[in-house]
């Protein structure tokens, strides 16, 4: 695909008018990739999100940006990836006045219940340094006559009108600086904040393919699993293949 090659602040990035997934993109690329770089995309034809869902953006009004970053990497770490960054780029919706983010474990950002944009992390090879793609998709402006399987939100409803490229600047490097902070101070210091912005705190949910039912949500453990409590006490489940729901 066509494509346009910028720097940010030191950051190499590769913008796309239009790609399939800005996430395939950096797998596909990642033997030219220098250690840090951002994937950007106009539009993505193909967007994919967590357990093999679709990730639905429209032409401009998304954001679509995947982070590359080739660094030895904890491996037990990298469960928690998903949460972390999750905190950093609610961070930056919160900085641009965007009220009332929340977070669903393990990776989805919402306002009110509705989806706002989700995260999806991947892991390119088991050698070390591992490479590392964080994707994240917002929905900015989705315009009047979007339709998507859940309900959801853009930025335009919550009143805050951010331009894509800003978004991406802000989320790139927010997204660059947790992961340091990972690799630097551990993954437990980059969930700090997560109780702030829990979405699903003190909620009953369902966990579909995990190894109990489900439970009550505690919050999540330093590993970045799940806490929950059930009749038989308490259990943590990984993001790995599951997928939560709330019930009451
Ligand atoms: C999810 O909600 O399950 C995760 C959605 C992740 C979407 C982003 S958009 C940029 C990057 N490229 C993709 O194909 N997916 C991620």
């Amino acid at each position: 695909a066509e494509c346009q090659q910028l720097d940010w602040a030191g950051v190499p990035v590769w913008f796309f008018p239009s790609i399939d997934s800005t996430n395939s993109e950096a797998l596909r690329r990642q033997a030219q990739l220098p250690d840090r770089a951002l994937i950007l995309a106009a539009e993505q034809s193909a967007g994919r999100g967590r357990l093999g869902r679709q990730w639905q953006a429209r032409a401009g009004g998304s954001l679509c940006l995947s982070v590359f970053y080739r660094r030895a990497v904890d491996l037990a770490a990298i469960q928690g990836l998903g949460p972390a960054l999750g905190l950093a780029a609610a961070s930056v919706l919160r900085e641009l006045g965007v009220v009332g983010v929340a977070l669903k474990w393990p990776n989805d950002l919402q306002v009110d219940g509705l989806k706002l944009g989700g995260i999806l992390v991947e892991v390119a090879g088991g050698a070390q340094p591992l490479a590392l793609v964080a994707g994240i998709g917002i929905n900015v402006d989705l315009g009047d006559d979007f339709n998507i399987d859940q309900p959801w939100t853009d930025l335009r409803r919550l009143a805050c009108s951010v331009s894509v490229e800003h978004l991406a600047k802000g989320i790139g490097s927010a997204f660059l600086a947790t992961l340091d902070q990972v690799c630097e101070q551990g993954l437990p210091s980059a969930l700090t904040e997560w109780s702030q912005f829990d979405a699903l705190a003190g909620r009953y949910v369902q966990v579909i393919g995990g190894a109990r039912e489900g439970g009550e949500v505690l919050g999540i453990a330093d590993d970045g699993r799940l806490r929950l409590r059930d009749q038989q006490g308490e259990w943590c489940c990984h993001s790995g293949e599951v997928s939560v729901r709330a019930v009451k």
